[in-house]
Order: C-alpha cells, then structure tokens, then sequence
C-alpha cells in the first residue's frame, strides 16, 4: 500500500525539534548563508563539515582533529583566529580540498544543537535545490516518513530569505517532474537583495555573497548529517 506524501514546514530549533521527534525527512535551510556555506564546502572538496554550537566547542572538536579548519561567524563577522568566516566564497578555495571544516554560526549551528544520529537531516539551499528536492523523494520512497522543510529563521523568529527558499523547495517537491515555471537565479537575487539579514551582509561588503547563494542549482550534491558531521548524500 503506498503512503500518501506528506510535506510540512516549520521555522527554528522548535519546528526542528518536532519533525526530529516524528521521525520526519528534515531539510534544513539558512539561505544566508549556513546552508549555502556547506554545501559549497563540500562541492569543492571538504571531506565533512562539523556543526558546531558555540565558538568554544568549535575550537574543542577542532583541537582534535589534525586536518581541521575553523570557520564560523557571529554577527556575520568572521572569528578571530579562525581560518574562514561564513562566506560560502572563503570555501571556493583548494586548501579545503580533503580537509575537515568545524564550523560555527550564529544561528544555524544554534538551531540544529546536536540531534539523535537517527534524525535524517539534510541541508537545503538555491545552490542544490534540485538534488536536494530529489534527495529528500528519493529518502520518502526508500522509507516514507513525511517530509519537513525547516527554515532556520534568525533565533527562532521567521527570517525572509529561509521563507522564500522553503517556498520554493516545497513548490518543487509538490511539481517534482513537470514543473509549470520556476524562477531564475536573476529573481531569486532580487528577492533576497531585500531581505533584512541581506542588508547586515551588504552593510559588512558581502554583497557578492547574496548574489552566489541566489544561484540555482550550482551544485548536485546533498549534505546529510551522519555522526555529528555533514557529508555528502550517496
Ligand atoms: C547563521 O547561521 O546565523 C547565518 O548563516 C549567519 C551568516 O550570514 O553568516
């Protein structure tokens, strides 16, 4: 007998608590700029990316591990004595390639805290949104659990940008095969330009950022957390 697809969403550590607790497939989304961070960083070659809550447990799971990298941010400001900040940008690099990234954000490090390592939790952006829209179907028909999109939000208040990628993630997994339109990487930028966290990152000089993590589908690849680390879904 097949079970009818079921697609929610929520925001904040809350919703995410909830759809953990359910057993729920989890896409979790911070558009600016956690979700599109990671999985840039491990498109181009990082071997996992540690979550991490605080700046001091960052520093701790790093110390270690011989071959990590800290990154992070608070206030969208990069870390003293970190070797990245958040820039999705900073992760372009070669140096990442093979190498660990313990990462810390205000928010969506905040968010996630340290789920059961039965949760499915996996990260959602414009970067991957096909792949991750697949991903999560693709999980639904192994084992058919009800799909929840998780805007990571700013400490627990609804954040535009996570409402707007969460809308069109939930369009897509609704119109997987025949979509009717989507919208271009063009419009998506013009959407999230005026966003109020846009205007922190633009007021920082990080503009560049908003434009890169507007685009669709630059990479086919979807972290999932496995072990307290995201890697990339096989
Ligand atoms: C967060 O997790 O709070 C964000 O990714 C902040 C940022 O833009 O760096």
């Amino acid at each position: 007998m097949s079970v009818p697809l079921e697609i929610s969403r929520g925001t904040g550590a809350s919703a995410l608590q909830e759809a953990i607790v359910n057993n729920h497939i989890i896409i979790l989304v911070d558009v600016l700029r956690a979700s599109s961070t990671i999985i840039t960083a491990l498109a181009n070659g990082a071997s996992a990316v540690i979550p991490a809550s605080t700046v001091s447990e960052a520093r701790r799971i790093a110390a270690t591990l011989p071959n990590a990298l800290l990154a992070g941010e608070r206030a969208a400001k990069p870390l003293p004595g970190f070797d990245y900040g958040n820039s999705p940008l900073n992760f372009l690099s070669t140096k990442i390639q093979g190498r660990v990234i313990v990462l810390t954000t205000s928010n969506f490090t905040r968010v996630l805290g340290t789920p059961p390592a039965s949760s499915t939790i996996l990260v959602g952006a414009f970067l991957n949104i096909d792949h991750v829209v697949h991903t999560a179907l693709g999980l639904y028909k192994l084992s058919p659990h009800p799909i929840t999109v998780v805007a990571a939000g700013d400490l627990n208040r609804p954040a535009a940008e996570d409402d707007i990628a969460s809308d069109h993630i939930i369009y897509r997994l609704t119109h997987p095969d025949n979509p009717p339109s989507y919208a271009s990487s063009e419009d998506i930028a013009r959407e999230l330009l005026v966003t109020r966290h846009a205007s922190t990152l633009i007021s920082l000089g990080y503009e560049e950022d908003i434009h890169f993590c507007s685009k669709i589908n630059t990479y086919s690849l979807t972290p999932i957390l496995r072990q307290g680390a995201f890697v990339t879904y096989i």
